[in-house]
C-alpha cells in the first residue's frame, strides 16, 4: 500500500478539493447570446467553434494584489465542515506550508482550506481553489501548479459521515447536514479511479443539473440529465498561462469573460443570484492575480549551448502551434491534426447541449460577456514552465517530456515511482515505473488506483506525434530548450 499525498493532512484530499469544483464547463457549449449586449436570448442558442485561431476578448480590469489576498482569505464555497468538528476530527495539525498573507484563523489552516462564518453564525472550514491549483515542488508550495497527485478515488460521503460524528450543537448539525447533502448528491461525479485524474469537469456539470438556471436554487433531484459516468480523466492546467490564453479550458470553450467560469467553482453552495453577484464583485481581482502569475524557473543546471540548438529545432517543429519568444498564437487544433484522445472534446461538442442551454439561461451566462463555444479539438497551450507540469496532455497520460516527444517511448501502463513528486532531470517529469499490465494485476484498490492505464476510454496516450521524426540529438537539444521556458 502506498501512502497518499494529501495537502489536507488527515482529511482526504478529494473531500475538500471537491467542495470547490471547478469548473469547467467543459462540456458546455455555449452561448451565443453574447456579445449582443443587452439582448438576452431566452431561446439560448447553442454555438460551437471551429479549429483555428481564437480571438481575444477584453477581460475585466482587476487588482492582482487584492486578488491574492482574496484567494487566500475569502471563501467562494459557503458550506463545509463546522470548525469545532474539524478540530476534533483532525487534531488541528499545523499547516505544512505557510502561505504569506493569510489572516486570522486561515493562518492556522492547511493551504487548501479557508475559514468562513456562515450566516447562521457557525464557523466553517471550507475548501478553496488551491486544493487542485497549488502543489509542492522541491519543498515549496507553488501556487498555480496543478496537483497531479490528488486522490479522488474514495467516496467523499464516507469522510463526511465520519466527521459528522464530531458535530453536536443543532446549529452546527444543520450546517453539516447541508454540506453532507450536497456532497452526497454529487459524489458519483466527484470520483475517478486513478490517482491524478481530476473530476472537476463532470462535477461542475452535475452541479448545474441540480440548480434552477434562473434562480440558482438547489434541487435535490436533477432538473436536467446529469453528465455520464464514469468520469473522464482531466489533468489540472497551470494558472500562469491564463494571461496569454484567449479561451479557458482544454477544448477552448471558455470564451469571453473568464471570471464567470472561475466562479463556477462556487456552485456547490451558491444558492442564489444575490450570492453569486456578491462573489462576482471581488472575483475580477482573483482573475487579475492568476493572469499575473509567472512559471517557476527550472531549478537545475541548463546547458545553454545545447538549449540554443534546441531553440532552432523548436522553431521548426513546434512554434507554429505553441508560439515562441513572447509570441503566442492561441491556436485551437482539430482532433485529427492533434491526434490525442478525442473523447473529452467529442463529449463536450456532441453531448453537452443541455448544459450549454443551462449556462445560457443562467446568471453566469447572461449579462456578462461570457459564452461557451466548444470545438472538436484542443488548444495548443503556451509551454511556459512546461518542465514542471507533468504528466502531459489534457488527460495526463504521458508521464514525461521525453516520452511526449517520442511516441514509441510512451508507457502503456505506468505509475508514479514515488507517491510524492520525484523529479527526473533527464526525462523531465515525475519519475515513473513502466508496468507490464493494467490494474487487474493488483488485488487491492489501493494499488490499482496508482496504475495509469492508457488502454481505457479517455485515457489514451495517442497522437501528438510532432516529435517522432526528430533524431536523438535534436530531441536532446529540444528538451534542453524546453527547460528554459
Ligand atoms: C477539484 C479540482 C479543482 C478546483 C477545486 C478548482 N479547479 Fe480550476 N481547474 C481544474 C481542472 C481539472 C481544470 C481543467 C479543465 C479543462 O480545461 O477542461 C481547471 C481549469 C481552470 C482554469 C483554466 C485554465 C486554462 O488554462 O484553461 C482556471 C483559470 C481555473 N481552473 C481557476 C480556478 C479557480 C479560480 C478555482 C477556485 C475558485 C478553481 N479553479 C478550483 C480543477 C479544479
Ligand atoms: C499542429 C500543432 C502542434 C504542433 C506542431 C506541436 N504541438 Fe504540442 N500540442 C498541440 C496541442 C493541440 C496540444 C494539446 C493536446 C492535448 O492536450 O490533448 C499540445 C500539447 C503539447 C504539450 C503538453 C502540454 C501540457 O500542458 O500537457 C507539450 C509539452 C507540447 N505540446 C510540446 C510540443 C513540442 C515540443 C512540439 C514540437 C516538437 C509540439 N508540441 C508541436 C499542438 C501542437
Amino acid at each position: 500500500m502506498r501512502p497518499d499525498q494529501s495537502p489536507f493532512s488527515s482529511l482526504p484530499a478529494s473531500l475538500l478539493a471537491l467542495l470547490a469544483p471547478l469548473t469547467l464547463l467543459a462540456l458546455l457549449t455555449l452561448l451565443a447570446a453574447l456579445g449582443l449586449g443587452g439582448c438576452e436570448q431566452q431561446s439560448a442558442a447553442v454555438t460551437k467553434a471551429a479549429p483555428g485561431p481564437i480571438p481575444a476578448t477584453r477581460q475585466r480590469p482587476g487588482d492582482a494584489a487584492a486578488g491574492y489576498d482574496a484567494l487566500v482569505n475569502r471563501s467562494v464555497v459557503t458550506c463545509g465542515l463546522p470548525y469545532s468538528a474539524y478540530v476534533a476530527s483532525t487534531g488541528n495539525p499545523a499547516p505544512e506550508f505557510a502561505l504569506p498573507g493569510r489572516r486570522g484563523r486561515n493562518a492556522e489552516l492547511p493551504y487548501a482550506l479557508t475559514a468562513f462564518t456562515a450566516p447562521s453564525g457557525v464557523e466553517l472550514v471550507t475548501s478553496n481553489c488551491l486544493g487542485c491549483h497549488a502543489a509542492p515542488l522541491n519543498g515549496e508550495l507553488v501556487i498555480g501548479l496543478g496537483n497531479e497527485f490528488l486522490d479522488f478515488t474514495a467516496d467523499p460521503v464516507l469522510a463526511v459521515e465520519a466527521a459528522g460524528a464530531f458535530v453536536d450543537d443543532p446549529a452546527e448539525a444543520a450546517e453539516w447536514q447541508r454540506w453532507a447533502d450536497r456532497l452526497g448528491t454529487i459524489a458519483p461525479w466527484a470520483m475517478t479511479d486513478t490517482i491524478g485524474a481530476n473530476p472537476a469537469v463532470a462535477l461542475t456539470l452535475a452541479l448545474m443539473a441540480h440548480r434552477d438556471p434562473a434562480s440558482l436554487a438547489w434541487s435535490e433531484s436533477p432538473l436536467i440529465a446529469p453528465p455520464p459516468t464514469p468520469v473522464l480523466p482531466v489533468s489540472v492546467p497551470p494558472w500562469w498561462n491564463l494571461g496569454k490564453k484567449h479561451a479557458m479550458f482544454y477544448n477552448g470553450e471558455g470564451r469571453g469573460d473568464h471570471v464567470r467560469y472561475m466562479m463556477l467553482a462556487s456552485t456547490t453552495c451558491t444558492d442564489s443570484v444575490a450570492e453569486a453577484a456578491a462573489i462576482d464583485a471581488w472575483f475580477g481581482d482573483v482573475r487579475a492575480y492568476l493572469a499575473s502569475l509567472e512559471p517557476p524557473p527550472y531549478p537545475y543546471p541548463i546547458d545553454t549551448g545545447l538549449a540554443a540548438t534546441g531553440a532552432a529545432v523548436y522553431r521548426d517543429a513546434c512554434a507554429t502551434c505553441h508560439g515562441q519568444d513572447g509570441d503566442y498564437p492561441n491556436e485551437l487544433i482539430g482532433l485529427e491534426e492533434a491526434g490525442t484522445d478525442p473523447l473529452l472534446a467529442e463529449k463536450g461538442y456532441h453531448e453537452a447541449d443541455r448544459f450549454i442551454r443551462w449556462f445560457n439561461r443562467s446568471w453566469y451566462g447572461r449579462g456578462a460577456a461570457t459564452r461557451t463555444e466548444p470545438a472538436l479539438g484542443y488548444v495548443a497551450p503556451p509551454l511556459d514552465g512546461i518542465w514542471a507540469t507533468a504528466p502531459y496532455l489534457h488527460n495526463g497520460s504521458v508521464p514525461t517530456l521525453a516520452a511526449l516527444l517520442d511516441r514509441h517511448a510512451r508507457p502503456t501502463y505506468w505509475r508514479h515511482a514515488d507517491p510524492r513528486p520525484d523529479y527526473d532531470q533527464d526525462a523531465l517529469g515525475w519519475r515513473y515505473e513502466t508496468l507490464r499490465q493494467g490494474r487487474e494485476q493488483f488485488a487491492s484498490l489501493d494499488e490499482q488506483k496508482w496504475v495509469y492505464d492508457t488502454t481505457r476510454p479517455g485515457y489514451s496516450n495517442q497522437g501528438h506525434d510532432f516529435g517522432d521524426d526528430l533524431d536523438p540529438a535534436q530531441r536532446r537539444a529540444l528538451l534542453e530548450y524546453l527547460k528554459t521556458l
